[in-house]
Formats: structure tokens, C-alpha cells, sequence
């Protein structure tokens, strides 16, 4: 018996948020009927963000930090879109970044250098050259890290600002590939490691070591976490003055979880974060905290549509346009993200997979999922996709990564074009040239 789906007010309650909500039973992004929007764009799948969302987001951070001296620092891998970076630096965020990539998209989004911080295992000698002649904040992760940007230093001679990226060896209790701060996690040095490195840095004239930085690892919930680690890092913090180290920055890197299942109830805020951590973090020190998932996550959605669906006995599929070329956190951490349509639909509820076309079982966005028989071209949405999303996006299967748009209000606009078959022919040409060049 087919029964009518019509977002029931329990699902409408749970989408509903600041930058996406449904009326009349359709989904919006802000003032933009998301069927319309479809009817325009011919091309799917494609990414879309809310200004309002991030807005917000940013907002929240903000006022958990106006009873502590705190700066935001956007991390930059979570959403690399270039309008994306430029709201947030317009916002008055500063940024965090992986590599010299990440470095040329912060300076093209306007950030100043003083705003930045270069964070990584495994810096390049030319990534470092960039980053000490800019005058970002770089964080040493190792001992061949340290000695590498003082040969950088020294090099170039110019004084660089330093923090120190410590393991604290705090489980996050979160998926094992997204943990980062145990002590079998290959970022940063154990608590262990600390006073050679001191040593080393007293003997470098142009490293100024101005604080320290750990990150436990993404999506976690729970705030003691948060709190046990600000003892470890407090007590560091403390140890490094004694030794006659200035230190200002303490950073606790990013993390905070999203509420992926859209759950009822209270999910932990910036502000629970800052709650936390308030009481055992040294007065005397800067607080430094690095979201990227809780910025932009909630802001983003990935939009496709239903190519067909087919059932193979007990198993039914809905299979879209999207896949894991274009939002791949489903198949690498088992990740959820909730899944509707844009539109009310009249079909038979039953559980589905959601899948997509790539030549692989790992290529699903959603398994076992209640949802209505939906006819073929109806718009899906996978939320909670403004994260990780793009931003690990892949050509796999020749597949051309999406494009991106941006609603503010009523306006819609392209932030990132979609690619071309022709993009991609072109790195091939370039090689045919190159190779030409190099008969001759
Ligand atoms: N700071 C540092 C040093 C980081 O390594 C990261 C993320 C962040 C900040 C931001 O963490 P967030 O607030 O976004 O959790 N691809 C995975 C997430 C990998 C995160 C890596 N580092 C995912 O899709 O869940």
C-alpha cells in the first residue's frame, strides 16, 4: 500500500536548521526553493552552502570565547572553497593549513601571515621556504621538522614564530582513522620528546618558540576529553615558562563534533568546549582552537539525483548521480549522514540503500535508510556535507568533481565551477606537450 511521505514533522524538526529548511514540504537553502534551483542547474551532483549557516557557526565560536582571550583558526582542509575561506578571514578568522597549497589559497583569500598557521608531519624544504619568507606561525611536529625549518631559517635569515605540536596521548573515542593524538598517531612529539627539542631550540637564534598545539582528533562529543587534555597541555604550557620560554599560544587544535544523526535534544556546543576547558587553562595563555568540521559541516549539503532504483530480492537501491568520488566519508570511516529529497513524494516506504555509480560495494552514502520509492530525477540531499565533502572529492572513475554554489538570502551564486571532461584531457595534453619539448 503506497502511503504519502510528506517530510513528517519529526523529519522536518530535525533538518531545520539556520541555513536549511523545508517549506511547504520542499526543501530550501535560506530563500532558495532547492527544486527550483535544480530545474536550472542542469548539472548534478553538486555542493551547496549556507552563508547564513556559517554565519552562525562562526558566531557560536565567538561568543564561547568572550570570557576567554581566544582566536578561532579555521581549518582550512575542511572546505578549501576559495569564497568559503574569504567569508571566514572577512569574519576575522585566522587559519590553519597542511601545505604549501593550502598557504597560496589562505594569501589569495586575504589573510594576513600573522593570522596563519602551518601545521603538518611532513612539511617540504620548499613548503617551509614559502612559509618562513611569508612569516606564518609553524608548528613543529619532529626533530627532523625543527631542523629542517632552522635550515630553513638560517638559510633565508628570518626569525620564525613557532609552536610546538605535542601528542598528548589522549584516546578521543572516535573512528580509529580520524584519531589523532595517541601516542601511535604519527603527528607531533611525545610529552617525552619535549626537553631535547627545548635544548635544540635554545641553540637557534631565529626559532621562536611561542607556544604549543596538539589536536585529539575529529568528531568527538565528549567535553571531558577536551578538559583531560587542557590538563596535559596546561601543565606543559607551565613546565616551557619556568624554562624562560615567553609562551603565549595555547592551542588546542579543532575537533568538536556535528550532530551527523540530527538527533533530539542537547549536542555539544563551542561553548560546552569552552566550559570544559576554562578553568584549567592558563591565564596567562592564548587560547588557539582549530574548527573545520563545526564551521562548515552543518552549512553544506552535496545534491544529486536518483538515476534509478532497483531491488535484488531482500535489498532495495536508490541509485544516484552522487557517489564517493564526491563525498567519500561514508566509505572511508562508515560515516553517517542523514539523506531526504528536496520534494514531498507519494511512494511506498521501505529501506534503502543509497548508492552511487562507481564499480565499487564501498560506493554507498546511506545503507539501510527508511525513505518513500522516489520517481527517477528526484533530488536527494545528503546533508552535512560542508565538511570533508569537496574538500576530498576525487576523479575517480574518471568522474569530474562537482560543482559548488553558495546561497546568501535569495542569491545564488557559483563559487567553484564544476569540472569539464576538457579539464581533465588537459593535464594529458600538457604532459604531450612537455614530452614533444623534451624530443626535441
Ligand atoms: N587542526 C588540526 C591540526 C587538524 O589536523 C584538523 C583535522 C583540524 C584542526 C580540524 O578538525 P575538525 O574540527 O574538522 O574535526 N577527513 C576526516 C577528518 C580529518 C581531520 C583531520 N584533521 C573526516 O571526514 O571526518
Amino acid at each position: 500500500m503506497s502511503r504519502k511521505w510528506l517530510c513528517k514533522p519529526g523529519d522536518v524538526a530535525r533538518i531545520n536548521t539556520m541555513g536549511f529548511q523545508f517549506r511547504d514540504g520542499y526543501l530550501h537553502c535560506e530563500g532558495v526553493k532547492i527544486a527550483e534551483l535544480l530545474e536550472r542547474v542542469s548539472s548534478t551532483p553538486f555542493y551547496l552552502y549556507s552563508a547564513a549557516q556559517l554565519q552562525e557557526n562562526y558566531t557560536a565560536y565567538q561568543r564561547a570565547l568572550t570570557r576567554i582571550e581566544g582566536v578561532i583558526s579555521y581549518a582550512i582542509k575542511s572546505n578549501g572553497n576559495l569564497t568559503v575561506l574569504k567569508l571566514l578571514q572577512e569574519m576575522g578568522s585566522w587559519a590553519t593549513l597542511v601545505s604549501g597549497g593550502e598557504l597560496k589559497l589562505a594569501l589569495a583569500a586575504g589573510f594576513s601571515p600573522e593570522k596563519l598557521i602551518f601545521n603538518g608531519n611532513g612539511k617540504t624544504l620548499p613548503e617551509l621556504e614559502l612559509a618562513v619568507k611569508t612569516g606564518v606561525f609553524i608548528n613543529i611536529d619532529s626533530k627532523f621538522d625543527l631542523a629542517h625549518i632552522h635550515q630553513t631559517t638560517e638559510r633565508i635569515g628570518k626569525t620564525v614564530p613557532v609552536l610546538l605540536r605535542v601528542n598528548p596521548d589522549v584516546d578521543p573515542g572516535v573512528h580509529p582513522y580520524i584519531a589523532t593524538g595517541l601516542r601511535e598517531s604519527k603527528f607531533g612529539l611525545n610529552v617525552d620528546q619535549i626537553p631535547e627539542i627545548l635544548t635544540q631550540i635554545k641553540k637557534m637564534p631565529r626559532i621562536k618558540l611561542v607556544g604549543i598545539h596538539c589536536h585529539l582528533g575529529s568528531t568527538i562529543t565528549q567535553m571531558d576529553v577536551f578538559n583531560q587534555t587542557m590538563v596535559i597541555m596546561a601543565r606543559i604550557f607551565e613546565d616551557i615558562q619556568i624554562q624562560e620560554f615567553p609562551l603565549r599560544y595555547l592551542n588546542l587544535g579543532g575537533g568538536l563534533g556535528i550532530n551527523y544523526h540530527r538527533t533530539d535534544g542537547h549536542f555539544p556546543t563551542p561553548q560546552d568546549l569552552t566550559a570544559a576547558i576554562q578553568t584549567n587553562l592558563p591565564t596567562e595563555a592564548t587560547l588557539i582552537l582549530e574548527p573545520g568540521r563545526s564551521l562548515v559541516g552543518n552549512a553544506g549539503i552535496l545534491v544529486c539525483r536518483v538515476i534509478g532504483v532497483k531491488s535484488n530480492g531482500d535489498k532495495n537501491f536508490i541509485v544516484t548521480d552522487g557517489s564517493m568520488a564526491e563525498l567519500i566519508r561514508p566509505s572511508l570511516y562508515q560515516a553517517h549522514h542523514e539523506i531526504g529529497f528536496i520534494e514531498p513524494l507519494a511512494g511506498e516506504i521501505k529501506t534503502f540503500d543509497v548508492v552511487g555509480p562507481i564499480c565499487e560495494s564501498s560506493d554507498f552514502l546511506g545503507k539501510d535508510r527508511r525513505l518513500p520509492l522516489p520517481p527517477e530525477g528526484t533530488g536527494v540531499v545528503v546533508y552535512d556535507s560542508g565538511a570533508y565533502g569537496f574538500a576530498m572529492a576525487s576523479n575517480y572513475n574518471a568522474r569530474l568533481r562537482p560543482a559548488e554554489y553558495l546561497v546568501d538570502g535569495e542569491e545564488v551564486r557559483l563559487i567553484r565551477q564544476g569540472e569539464t571532461f576538457d579539464d581533465l584531457m588537459q593535464q594529458y595534453r600538457k604532459t604531450t606537450k612537455d614530452t614533444k619539448e623534451h624530443e626535441r
